[in-house]
């Protein structure tokens, strides 16, 4: 059974419409969802916007499906109510059987005390943080059509160094679909993001709130690194941890230039300290876990990781026009997003594996609410 259904997502008034799939070749793990293997933790990953996330929600699919986890879902749609904060009201219900929810991993923006009355204590919480330069960069073109005060500038020939250069014209703190637009990563993580930081203000503890929330706090230029340090939290093997970059896009634009580069990190200050904040964190635990088996452990995920794409991938990553239906990342329009063709020779177990390690977040999503609760996600309520 390969049964194509179609779904619609509303992301800021926007309907997205892709091809779903009941079927992935041959199933993994055991079927029914269940309370996770004994001594398994639970986990809550606050998957934030433009970081790498999807590739890690897709490693967490893979292992929410191999382990069979009971995943919390949004109860409409991919993501919870965002950008309204997080609130125990956008779960959907438990499935029948499971005790509790193994798994959170959908683009929500963070409430630490709601998600915790959804997830059985202790969980272990997770994020990860990017460059903000690179994270900016990423969220103004992929949002370009979407965010508000981005909208403006869709024509403009130099639209980010316009906005830049007069984003107070653009820019409205009170609108929350603006959240995107200054600091995203402040704001994923529930912060305001337009506060001012000032002696005495609220935001060191605020950090030091969040640093006490997270076990981890993964750093995307360190993306190998950071797995390495989530799997020992997380007992998965080193297998669990293969991935093929996901929902990455077609660069068109030319490097930013040092000028752009510092009107960005002006805009965003308090991602860029919220960034390195947790950078120093991440390398105090890397130091922990010890440098010389970082440094081995790497060197064999690495090759694994080469062998893993060798196998899988017929080349590099392709446009949506060349690519199967049900393999094909939802695209936002304003920019090209790659995805990847795999090996026509492949033995079936080999797709089995493959195949999910390239499936795009919705299709996933889709795929694992079907399996969990025997029907397809709720069509979203009509206002
Ligand atoms: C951009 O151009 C398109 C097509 O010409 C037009 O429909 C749209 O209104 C323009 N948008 C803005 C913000 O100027
Ligand atoms: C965020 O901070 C700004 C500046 O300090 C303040 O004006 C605004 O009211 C705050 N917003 C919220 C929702 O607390
Ligand atoms: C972050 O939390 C850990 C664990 O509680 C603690 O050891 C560390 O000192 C904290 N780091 C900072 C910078 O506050
Ligand atoms: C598939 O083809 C590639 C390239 O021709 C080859 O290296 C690989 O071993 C083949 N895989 C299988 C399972 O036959």
């Amino acid at each position: 059974e390969s049964l194509k259904i179609n779904q619609k997502e509303k992301l800021f008034g926007l309907h997205r419409k892709t091809t779903l799939t009941r079927s992935l070749a041959k199933p993994w793990g055991s079927g029914k969802a269940r309370v996770g293997k004994q001594g398994a933790p639970n986990i809550v990953f606050l998957k934030t916007h433009k970081t790498g996330s999807s590739t890690v929600q897709n490693i967490l699919f893979r292992a929410a499906e191999r382990r069979s986890l009971a995943v919390a879902f949004p109860r409409y749609s991919y993501q919870f109510a965002y950008p309204e904060r997080f609130s125990r009201d956008f779960v959907e219900d438990l499935p029948p059987g499971a005790a509790h929810f193994n798994l959170l991993c959908s683009h929500m923006r963070l409430e630490a005390g709601e998600v915790q009355a959804v997830v059985p204590s202790p969980s272990v919480f997770l994020t990860i943080l990017r460059d903000p330069v690179r994270t900016f960069e990423s969220v103004f073109h992929y949002y370009r059509n979407i965010v508000p005060a981005f909208q403006p500038l869709a024509n403009h020939s130099r639209p980010l160094l316009a906005f830049l250069e007069a984003s107070s014209q653009y820019y409205d703190a009170q609108d929350v679909s603006n959240g995107l637009a200054r600091n995203p990563m402040t704001f994923d993580l529930g912060l305001n993001a337009s506060q001012e930081v000032a002696p005495g203000s609220r935001w060191a503890s605020e950090l030091e709130r969040l640093n006490q929330t997270f076990q981890l706090v993964m750093i995307a230029e360190h993306f190998d690194e950071s797995l390495l340090l989530a799997r020992e939290l997380l007992g998965l093997d080193m297998e669990e941890l293969l991935y093929v970059r996901l929902n990455v896009r077609h660069k068109e634009e030319a490097p930013l230039s040092k000028e752009l580069v510092q009107k960005i990190q002006a805009w965003n200050w308090l991602d860029v300290q919220l960034y390195r904040f947790f950078q120093s964190i991440f390398w105090r635990k890397v130091e922990h876990y010890g440098y010389v088996r970082m440094k081995q452990e790497l060197a064999t995920f690495r090759a694994l990781l080469q062998e893993a794409v060798g196998k899988c991938l017929a080349g590099e990553p392709v446009g949506p026009e060349v690519m199967a239906d049900e393999l094909r990342p939802w695209q936002p329009g304003s920019v090209t997003i790659l995805g990847y063709n795999l090996r026509q020779n492949l033995t079936s177990d080999q797709y089995r594996d493959c195949f999910r390690m390239v499936l795009p977040e919705l299709q996933y999503h889709a795929y694992l609410y079907y399996r969990q609760y025997g029907r397809d996600m709720r069509p979203l309520p009509t206002a």
